[in-house]
């Protein structure tokens, strides 16, 4: 059976930490010949900087070799040709598809039509299971543990496909707390709540980015996604409502670490980038690693 990557939850807490493992291992020795005479598709339907091009340094890393389009006019899809028929095709070409789509369940679509296994690379507001991968990998290597963590999250949690799935992912590790900032517009959907109700994980909500932050192990920004906005007066709202400054970190723990999954625009101001709790560069370096580590878990080849 094909083993498709496409919520976060379609893996066991086993299986993150086997990626992990995995990953620390391709962190150590990068360059391996496991995708000889492989083809992967990279299909990005949506712009793309960090997670095209880690995937696709993973790939040529593992010896692979890459098909695909970041520019989707560049593709048949400008001439009406639907994700059905263009999956369809690919999935003909390639042994495997990484595939970013502006949809929500696009990529859970592509992945019953497709023969090889799928990789969501962000779809929508929905799920961005990669970057919750590296995130974890990120959380790991910088706190020694995935258990007992106090995570902040701030900004667009509403549209934040990071946040969703890195909170259900965190979720199933031993006594998290969350504590989530965002604004009115941009709460966190009542559906991970409930999840986190559910598993008796406890959470709090806030307005205000103040001294709180002092408790916090992780302080997890976001962007407020233009993109996703229909009315850009709405964005305009609540585009800068929380930026982090060099200043705010003077009196949090010294095992902070300060996570972003990329682009910033101005929520982490610049003055942040030499303090040593800023890990975000850092976190974008670990994508590579951990998508080797996928690649390989997907496709059998450790
Ligand atoms: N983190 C992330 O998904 O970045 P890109 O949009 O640049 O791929």
């Amino acid at each position: 059976m094909k083993k498709d990557l496409i919520s976060i939850t379609d893996y066991t807490k086993e299986e993150y930490l086997r990626i992990m493992e995995l990953a620390a291992d391709f962190e150590k020795n990068p360059n391996q010949d496991l995708l000889k005479g492989k083809v992967v598709a990279s299909l990005f339907f949506e712009p793309s900087t960090r997670t095209r091009l880690s995937f696709e340094t993973a790939i040529s890393r593992l010896g692979g070799r890459i098909i695909g389009f970041a520019d989707v006019g560049s593709s048949s899809v400008t001439k009406g040709e639907t994700l059905h028929d263009t999956i369809k095709m690919v999935s003909n070409y390639a042994d495997l598809i990484v595939m970013r789509h502006p949809l929500e369940g696009a990529a859970r679509y592509a992945a019953e039509i497709s023969a090889v296994p799928v990789i969501n690379a962000g779809d929508g507001a929905n799920q961005h299971p990669t970057q919750t991968l590296l995130d974890m990998y990120s959380i790991l290597k910088t706190q020694g543990t995935l258990d007992n963590l106090n995570i902040f999250m701030v900004g667009d949690l509403k549209y934040g496909r990071t946040v969703h799935s890195l909170l259900m992912a965190m979720s199933e590790f031993q006594n998290p707390i969350f504590n989530f900032i965002a604004p009115d517009e941009l709460l966190l959907p009542e559906e991970y709540k409930m999840h986190l109700r559910e598993k008796g994980i406890r959470y709090f909500e806030h307005r205000e980015f103040t001294d709180i932050i002092s408790a916090a192990d992780i302080i997890y920004m976001t962007r407020v996604q233009k993109e996703r906005f229909a009315d850009p007066i709405e964005y305009e709202k609540v585009k800068n409502v929380y930026i982090l400054r060099g200043k705010m970190l003077e009196n949090t723990k010294s095992n902070v670490r300060i996570l972003h999954p990329l682009p910033r625009v101005n929520e982490i101001h610049t003055d942040v980038d030499k303090n040593e709790k800023a890990y975000y560069f850092e976190q974008a370096l670990n994508g590579i690693f951990t998508r080797e580590a996928i690649i390989a878990y997907t496709l059998n080849l450790k």
